[in-house]
């Protein structure tokens, strides 16, 4: 039973096929058209979709006409009408007919549990927004779903953060992980006005705040409200959590788009109610083009890696990598098959050395990021205990999901975030060996046992994809990519 999945027509357009329990093969949208976050699918990406063809079923991630329900509550009259908003109209364009359409939470448990090691567990979905469901906690056993507890719209603590990223002046369902990065930065002084104003602890909301709360507090520093609104947002989802481990699994799979927040993320693991916490790389919506598959087929995925898309063929180039961080301190890799999710995690990678005070200053030169925003490690694993303090019960972290105190950060000042965090990568022969071999050999020959490890791509482009992409990022920026 081969099987395509879908997400579009929301923040990150994606798809995804399994053949049985075998993932072939899984991809983001933007990478294909250029479009950052892009909403729609594209000629490319289908194209490349229908190589692992023909499909005997077509599954996609929402249902369409329970989110059109919403959507007019919310007073989306144009949208919820309009026929063309439906995902079939946008799928007619490249002849795909969808044959089953999966809840939007069922369809983000299903990516974490499907994709776990776990036999049994608790599943917990914080989002934003997609049908009314906006946070869910089901219990699994076997391979056996069952929902015990939801939240609806407009209560929604992903809306929450993301009026708040807005507030901020970036981008929301976009930018909320720059917003989190802002937070080291601040003092939580507006804590108990966001408690006053908006939060009814701990998942209610006092307001719809939908469409953002406009100049709130209008003389504050960002830096305190990102700040605030981190405290907050921690603080509600520690009673989430609590709740969830009421229900007596001592393993947790935790997903939707607010589980990318690897600050909270650590908090929460700290609380120590859990034995075992399982993020899959990709919780957000693109992801759940993969687990609307597992949830239709009720089915356990063979999780390997998050190494699902466009393969560039080739061995991972180590010696030119070296020669290249020798010389000018950083170097773009273009080899393998892409990430399916939204860190770059070695494949389609900006790899510096991290040691010396101008690296930092020089990759966000070539970023245009932000200069307060920090840069992440990547590291062997069996390395990484000796230079992190890693959360409560996390032994690895290969997904860069957790944030960790750094106990040598003055050796590496480019990977320290300004609280003395890190947000760690740790890599295996198993998880990535051209990564691995890389990082062992580098250690070698300089005795410093990590990498700078940032998506290979500038601010507001989607990460390089084919070799093409590859070359035009060196002739554009002037970093060579191996
Ligand atoms: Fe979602």
């Amino acid at each position: 039973m081969r099987i395509l999945g879908i997400n579009c027509m929301n923040h990150d357009a994606a798809m995804a096929v399994v053949d049985g329990s075998e993932i072939l093969w899984a991809a983001h949208a933007e990478r294909y058209s250029r479009l950052k976050n892009d909403h729609y699918l594209n000629q490319a990406i289908v194209d490349e979709a229908m190589t692992y063809g023909p499909f005997d079923k077509v599954v996609y991630y929402e249902k369409p006409l329970l989110k059109k329900t919403r959507q007019f509550y919310a007073g989306q009259f144009g949208t919820s009408l309009s026929y063309t908003e439906m995902p079939q109209w946008h799928l007619d364009h490249f002849g795909i007919k969808i044959d089953e359409y999966v809840r939007h939470h069922d369809s983000h448990a299903a990516t974490g549990y499907y994709t776990s090691p776990f036999n049994e567990a608790t599943i917990l979905t914080v989002d934003a927004i997609g049908e009314w469901d906006t946070i869910s906690i089901y219990s699994a056993k076997g391979t056996n779903i069952e929902k015990k507890f939801s939240v609806k719209y407009p209560h929604s603590l992903g809306i929450l953060y993301s009026a708040f990223t807005q507030r901020c002046g970036l981008k929301p369902a976009e930018e909320e992980y720059i917003l989190m990065g802002m937070a080291a930065y601040g003092t939580p002084r507006y804590r108990d006005a966001i408690y006053r104003d908006f939060v009814d602890a701990p998942y209610f909301l006092k307001k719809n705040l939908h469409r953002g709360i406009g100049n709130w507090h209008p003389d504050a520093d960002i830096m305190d409200i990102a700040a605030s609104i981190q405290v907050v947002i921690t603080e509600c989802l520690a009673s989430l959590w609590t709740q969830a481990s009421k229900l007596g699994s001592k393993n947790l799979v935790y997903g939707g788009g607010v589980a990318l927040n690897c600050a909270a993320n650590s908090q929460l693991a700290n609380l120590g109610l859990f034995d075992n916490v399982w993020i899959m790389p990709n919780p957000g919506d693109a992801g759940s083009s993969l687990g609307c598959i597992a949830a239709a087929e009720k089915r356990f995925l063979n999780w390997q890696s998050p190494y699902l898309g466009t393969n560039i063929e080739g061995e991972y180039p180590i010696d030119s990598i070296i020669k290249e961080l020798e010389t000018n301190k950083m170097v773009g890799v273009a080899s393998g098959r892409a990430e399916f999710g939204p860190r770059a995690l070695g494949n389609r990678s900006l790899l510096a050395d991290p040691r010396g005070p101008e690296v930092k200053e020089l990759v966000n030169k070539i970023k245009r990021r932000q200069e307060f925003r920090p840069f992440a490690p990547v590291i062997l694993e069996e390395d990484v205990h000796e230079y992190f303090d890693l959360p409560k019960g996390i032994v690895i972290t290969p997904y860069m999901q957790f944030t960790a105190a750094c106990t040598a950060g003055k050796d590496f000042p480019a990977i320290i975030h300004h609280d003395g965090t890190s947000r760690v990568q740790t890599v295996s022969e198993k998880q990535n060996s051209g990564l691995y071999n890389l990082l062992k050999e580098w250690k070698k020959k300089t005795g410093c046992p990590m990498l700078l490890n940032t998506s290979l791509n500038i601010k507001g482009e989607p990460m390089v994809n084919t070799r093409q992409d590859a070359d035009r990022w060196t002739t554009r920026y002037g970093v060579n990519v191996k």
